[in-house]
């Protein structure tokens, strides 16, 4: 299964979302490969911010074959999730010629919402050739108790893509396990964070059956 993790717009959550589904698919028992498909090196730069054991493999691959050479990266993987980088649009179409399943963290703003606009458009022109493409949002940085929280699905139902039901919280926690080079469930396997990220696993399992 090789999931990408894409939006054109910079700062949504991309590499918490991708680095935090890893560390769950791995915790679970799948091997899991993440690669860091963004020239910036963020996810390998939270890797080599950890002391302790990898719990998966992260690659550096910031160029646009990434669909040429998925087959022979992925050999060996249950999971392979592509942090994808903001704006590259040669990279993301590579990305999205790669993956399964398109998972586009937004965050509950308006302008969000609107640059989504720019993914949609690539993920459809993708479907031209990858019929059974999968994609989704989910929503990331919610502000719990806000009218924009609640409303963000409903102003996304103008694209045609699905949002999640699970829906990831602004946590500082995010940011705290991130500067350790950790995953928010080895911080606390018992957290509200950690229960999100479960949740959006579950769903991803769902959506794909
Ligand atoms: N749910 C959250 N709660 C709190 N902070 C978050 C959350 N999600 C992301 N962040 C923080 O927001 C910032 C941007 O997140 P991240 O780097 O994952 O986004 P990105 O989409 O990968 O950005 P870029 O487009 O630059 O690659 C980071 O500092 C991250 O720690
Ligand atoms: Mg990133």
């Amino acid at each position: 299964m090789i999931i990408g993790v894409l939006n054109q717009k910079g700062g949504v959550g991309k590499t918490t979302l991708s680095i935090n589904l890893a560390a769950i698919f791995s915790r679970n028992g799948a091997r899991v490969l993440l690669i860091d498909a963004d020239p910036q090196g963020s996810a390998l730069d939270w890797a080599a911010a950890r002391n302790e054991e990898p719990l998966f493999s992260v690659i550096g691959l910031p160029r646009a074959t990434i669909h040429k050479e998925i087959n022979q990266i992925a050999k060996g993987y249950d999971y392979v999730i592509i942090d994808s980088p903001p704006r590259v649009t040669d990279l993301a179409r590579s990305a999205i010629m790669a993956s399964d399943l398109i998972l586009i963290p937004v965050q509950p703003s308006p302008y969000d919402i609107w640059a989504a606009d720019e993914i949609i458009k690539l993920i459809n022109e993708a479907l031209i050739y990858k019929q059974n493409l999968k994609s989704a949002f989910v929503i990331n940085r919610k502000i719990l108790n806000t009218a924009i929280g609640r409303d963000v699905r409903e102003a996304l139902e103008v694209y045609s893509v699905p949002s999640f039901k699970a829906s990831i919280t602004q946590r500082v926690i995010f940011a705290e396990s991130a500067a350790q080079g950790k995953a928010v469930c080895e911080i606390d396997e018992k957290s509200l964070a950690t229960k999100e990220i479960k949740a959006v696993v579950k769903e991803i399992m769902e959506f794909l059956k």
